[in-house]
């Protein structure tokens, strides 16, 4: 005879919980069902006896060290919202101890060991975890992903092309403090037309970021390489093949940083095997998980970082046939980039983890 038994409720660890994505991560947390136990929050030695509020109650934080992962056991997840080399160091803590760790950095995306997961495309895949640990994909791939997804479903996916147009927080809470800054010296400063009056205003001190970004465009994000391209445009080329399983998919992608707090917005040109219709893929956009149509520019519905900032779907507009090949849809996406692109992703995964583990059959 087959009985099922409830287990207590996992425990959830927060690594990086004092961090950009870590605050939204702990707004969402008293915003989504609660299927968690006791929650932990960690972040680095600077940050250790802060009180941060979740579900409504002050937590301490906690110094990244072995004995912040003490007690936690098989079916119990840690959430790793910190740079990579620090996921890359502490996730064996977790694992060793037989929880599973969600990192939403860069660390493991391309181990083929460590599957990399949406779940509204490809949730299924969090299950095969031979390291136990499943990472999920940079902020821009995560804002076409579900639209894409639905698209290639019922056209195949044959070529793509991304232009991506950054927000300042994709670089945490130094690019937010940054464009910040920069704003208000610029706003300061009686400016010209000359480029050069902003390079002035905002001084030699441009953060993060390789230029100025206030009143500008910075034309990459991420690590540039010496072949010219940069950390973000291979990763969002290599991320996009994994998740939707092309491996060869030709993917040209320019990555450009603007100067938007929250938000990320992506022109897409995708090209299919089948002929397209943009009435037909506005339809199959309207049914897709996570994705919502917003797609009627003359009566003033049209996606916006201002407006995609602080909701959790992906936003698309702009659909549009291309003009010159019946197989190719032009489209524009936005999506905020803390929430959508890293908070929001990193605790779906967890809450698909939590519920492998709610019942077990004795
Ligand atoms: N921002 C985005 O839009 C976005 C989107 C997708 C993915 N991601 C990825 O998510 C991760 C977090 O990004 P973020 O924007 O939240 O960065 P952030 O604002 O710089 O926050 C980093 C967090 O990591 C902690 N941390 C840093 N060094 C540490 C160390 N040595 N030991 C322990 N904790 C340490 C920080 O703690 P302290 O406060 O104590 O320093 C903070 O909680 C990164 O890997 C990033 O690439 C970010």
């Amino acid at each position: 005879m087959t009985a099922t038994r409830s287990v207590p409720a996992p425990a959830l660890a927060v690594v990086g919980a004092t961090g950009a994505v870590g605050s939204v991560l702990l707004q969402m947390l008293s915003q989504r069902a609660d299927v968690w136990g006791g929650i932990r929050l960690i972040a680095s030695a600077r940050s250790a006896g802060r009180r941060l509020v979740v579900r409504g109650e002050e937590v301490e934080v906690l110094a990244l060290t072995e004995d912040a992962f003490d007690g936690l056991g098989g079916g119990d997840v840690a959430v790793f919202l910190t740079p990579a080399e620090v996921s890359a160091r502490w996730a064996p803590a977790v694992t060793a101890r037989g929880a599973v760790v969600v990192d939403r950095s860069a660390a493991f995306r391309e181990d083929p060991e460590v599957p990399l997961v949406v779940p509204e495309v490809n949730g299924k895949a969090a299950r095969m975890r031979p390291r136990g640990i499943v990472a999920g994909p940079d902020c821009v791939t995560a804002a076409m992903i579900a639209a894409l997804g639905a698209l290639h479903a019922a056209y195949e996916l044959v070529d793509l092309t991304v232009s991506s147009y950054e927000a300042a927080s994709a670089g945490g809470r130094s690019g937010t403090e940054a464009l910040r800054r920069q704003i208000a010296l610029v706003a300061g400063t009686a400016l010209g037309e000359q480029t050069g009056d902003v390079r002035r205003a905002v001084g030699e001190d441009t953060g993060p970021f390789a230029a100025p970004l206030a009143l500008n465009v910075v034309p990459w994000s991420g690590e540039l390489r010496e072949d010219g391209w940069s950390s973000q445009e291979l990763a969002v080329r290599s991320q996009t093949r994994r998740i939707l399983e092309l491996e060869a998919l030709p993917v040209a992608v320019t990555c450009v940083r603007v100067p938007v707090l929250t938000g990320h917005s992506l022109t897409v040109r995708a090209r299919f095997e089948s002929e397209v219709d943009a009435g037909r893929a506005r339809e199959i956009l309207e049914a897709a998980p996570g994705v919502v149509l917003a797609d009627d520019p003359a009566a003033g519905e049209f996606p916006t970082p201002v407006d995609a900032a602080g909701t959790d779907p992906a936003w698309v507009g702009r659909m549009r046939a291309s003009l010159d090949d019946p197989h190719s849809l032009e489209f524009f996406v936005c999506a905020d980039n803390l929430r959508h692109g890293a908070a929001l992703n990193a605790l779906q995964t967890a809450e698909l983890i939590a519920g492998e583990f709610a019942y077990f059959t004795l």
